[in-house]
C-alpha cells in the first residue's frame, strides 16, 4: 500500500464533500481535520455567490478559524473541497497560502453541480509547486449515494487499499453522435440546470454494470464564444436507472 500515515482535510459548506471526507477516511482509517472559516459562508445560493464575487473581485480570501495544523506526522494529504467558480472553494485557496504543504503528497477529492476535478488539480499544482499532486476523485453533488462505492474502488485502484477491481478498458475513438446517441445524453442531462451544449461526437466503453459515453458538445462561454467540452454519461444495464450525466471537463 501507498499510504503510511494519512490525514483527510476538508472543506464543506452544505455536506457533500464531508460525507466523501467521511468514506476517505472511514476506509483509509485516517485522521481527519475539517477546515472552518472565521465568517461561515452560512447564506443563501445566491449570498454565498455574490459573497465569493464580491471577495474575489478584492483579491480577498477568509480567514481560517483552523490556523495551526501540522502535517509532519502525515506523508499524505487528502484533500477536499466543494468546486466553486470552477475550481477549488474560497477556504481552500487560504489553506493553500497558509499552510506549509512542501513535499507533501495531495490527493484532491472534490464534489461539484457539474464539474471541475481537472482544473482544480491544474490550480493545486500551480499553488503548491513544492507538492506533489496525484490523482484525485470527483463526484457530482446529484450522484452523491454514489461514491462509497466509486471511493473505495478509486482507493483499490490507486494502490492505497488491497484488493482487485474491475479493469476498464478506454473509451473508443469519438464518432459523430447518432439520434440515440443523442437521445441518451439528453436523458441524462436535459434536466441539469444549466445548459450543456449539443453532442457532437462520442466514445464509448463497455463495464459490467453497462456503458459510459464520453461525448464531445458544443456550447457557448459566458462571453458569447464556441466552447468545446466534455460530458461523462452512464447507463447502467438496470432500465430502471435512467441515464447519469457524471461529470463535465471544460
Ligand atoms: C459559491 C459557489 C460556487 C459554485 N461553483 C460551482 C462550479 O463552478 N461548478 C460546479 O460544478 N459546482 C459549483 N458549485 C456547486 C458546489 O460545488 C456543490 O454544491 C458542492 O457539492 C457543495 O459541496 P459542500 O456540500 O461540501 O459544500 C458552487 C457552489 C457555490 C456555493
Amino acid at each position: 500500500m501507498k499510504t503510511q500515515k494519512c490525514l483527510v482535510i476538508y472543506y464543506s459548506q452544505t455536506g457533500a464533500t464531508q460525507q466523501v471526507a467521511q468514506e476517505f477516511a472511514q476506509l483509509l482509517h485516517a485522521d481527519t481535520l475539517r477546515i472552518e472559516v472565521e465568517q461561515p459562508y452560512d447564506g443563501t445560493y445566491q449570498e454565498t455567490i455574490e459573497r465569493c464575487q464580491k471577495e474575489m473581485a478584492n483579491n480577498e480570501v477568509p480567514t481560517l478559524k483552523t490556523r495551526d495544523i501540522d502535517l509532519t506526522k502525515y506523508d499524505t494529504v487528502f484533500l477536499g473541497y466543494p468546486i466553486w467558480f470552477g475550481t477549488y472553494a474560497l477556504p481552500i485557496t487560504s489553506l493553500v497560502k497558509n499552510i506549509d504543504f512542501a513535499g507533501k503528497k495531495i490527493v484532491p477529492f472534490c464534489t461539484f453541480g457539474s464539474g471541475g476535478l481537472s482544473a482544480s488539480m491544474n490550480d493545486l499544482k500551480k499553488a503548491l509547486p513544492q507538492a506533489e499532486i496525484l490523482p484525485g476523485y470527483g463526484v457530482r453533488n446529484a450522484r452523491i449515494t454514489k461514491a462509497p462505492a466509486e471511493v473505495k474502488r478509486f482507493l483499490i485502484e490507486n494502490g492505497y487499499l488491497e484488493g482487485k477491481v474491475e479493469q476498464l478498458s478506454a473509451y473508443s475513438a469519438q464518432q459523430p453522435v447518432t439520434p440515440e446517441e443523442a437521445a441518451i445524453f439528453n436523458a441524462a442531462c436535459g434536466d441539469y440546470q444549466y445548459p450543456l451544449g449539443t453532442p457532437v461526437t462520442v466514445g464509448k466503453r463497455t463495464t459490467s454494470q453497462g456503458t459510459d459515453y464520453c461525448f464531445t458538445a458544443q456550447s457557448k462561454d459566458v462571453k458569447g464564444n464556441d466552447v468545446k467540452t466534455t460530458i461523462y454519461v452512464t447507463v447502467s444495464n438496470d432500465p430502471n436507472i435512467k441515464p447519469e450525466f457524471t461529470e463535465v471537463v471544460r
